[in-house]
């Protein structure tokens, strides 16, 4: 396998705000962002060639971190989807790059415990002509959802069903051949109004192709709500987080897996892993409890804070106890100094604050 094809556009509307203002590819999880994860994954399975769906709002964040593929050795072609029209639309968009051959594709927000090497090497033996990925989930409706019969074998696709036939949710990496541009062409836009993945892949069966299927035994993790990200952020910090201090560290407790980029300098506090902490950042007679994932350039003072994510920028003061929170690039958090209860606050839209 050569090639893969990575979506990296379109508008994430359920990480609002933080998507108003960053591609939801790049929100970061124990703070590496999601795309640079999938890039490992694509790295690891021995792909030299990705082309990359971006959208014109959010597609020069995207270059920027991608920096033409060179840090994964990987050549990059952007390719750009002026509207959120489906991916089976990116995939039509891509046409040029992709040419005849097979080719991953891969939705730059999806994480996944383990890569697709070993699918790869599946999908070769078996010569089929696509295969994708299922995953049992709690909620299926939010999903593509497949109906297997009694071997297996799937049967049946739908896009976000009222009434899911399953419990097994399509997985947001499959592996194709040339084969799905008949199928797409094929097929109609959804009730969304999106050319559906889903609905090509049905009609591949329809058209009497072999579509095979995997059923995930590792983790898979949508990143959609900022309680998925809190989850993500804990599993990948468990998962990943070694120790290794490469900051400043005064009059405090280190205690567990925590990880400190250089430049960051901790004082009088005490913090206990796994955390991650970024470049740059000052943590002062504070608590950092376990599962959070501290930004670049942060500044927390006077605080306890666990199970958080803070990003890049942000300011934290005088706060007596901060939880399951996700707090957003450059946002401030401080305890007024003034003896009085009233709250003052300029959140941006779509933000939430629990009091
Ligand atoms: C897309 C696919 C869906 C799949 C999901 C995985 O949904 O359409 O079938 O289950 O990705 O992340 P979307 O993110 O476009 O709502």
């Amino acid at each position: 396998m050569k090639k893969a094809l990575i979506l990296s556009g379109g508008q994430g509307t359920r990480l609002r705000p933080l998507t108003h203002t960053i591609a939801k590819q790049l929100v970061p999880v124990a703070g590496k962002p999601i795309l640079g994860y999938v890039f490992d994954h694509i790295c690891e399975a021995k792909i030299k060639k990705a082309g990359i769906i971006i959208s014109p709002e959010t597609g020069q964040d995207v270059k920027d971190y991608l920096r033409d593929g060179v840090p994964w050795n990987i050549k990059t072609r952007y390719i750009v989807q002026k509207k959120p029209l489906g991916l089976a639309h990116a995939v039509l968009a891509a046409r040029s790059f992709l040419r005849d051959d097979n080719f991953v594709m891969y939705l730059g927000d999806n994480l996944l415990s383990s890569g697709v090497r070993t699918a790869i090497e599946r999908f070769k033996k078996n010569k089929s002509d696509a295969m994708i990925f299922l995953k049992e989930v709690e909620d299926p409706r939010r999903f593509g959802v497949a109906r297997l019969d009694s071997d297996g074998k799937v049967i049946e696709l739908m896009e976000k069903p009222q009434d899911p036939p399953s419990n097994l949710a399509l997985v947001g990496v499959y592996i194709f051949t040339k084969r799905i541009f008949d199928a797409i062409a094929r097929i109609k836009p959804s009730k969304r109004g999106e050319l559906e993945i889903t609905d090509a892949i049905q009609e591949l069966i329809n058209m009497g192709y072999a579509v095979d299927s995997e059923i995930l035994d590792g983790w898979w993790l949508d990143t959609g709500k900022k309680d998925d990200l809190l989850q993500a952020n804990s599993i990948v910090l468990d998962e990943y987080i070694k120790n290794d201090i490469k900051g400043k560290i005064i009059d405090s407790r280190i205690m567990g897996r925590v990880t400190i980029e250089p430049g960051s300098i901790v004082t009088n506090s005490n913090i206990r892993g796994p955390v991650k902490i970024g470049k740059n950042s000052i943590i002062e007679n504070t608590f950092i409890g376990s599962f959070t994932s501290i930004g670049n350039n942060v500044t927390i003072k006077h605080s306890a804070i666990e199970h958080s994510v803070i990003l890049d920028n942000a300011r934290i003061e005088g706060i007596e106890r901060l939880e399951d929170s996700l707090i957003g690039r450059g946002a401030e958090v401080v305890k007024n100094a003034h003896q009085h209860t009233a709250l003052r606050l300029m959140i941006s839209d779509d933000s939430i604050v629990e009091v």
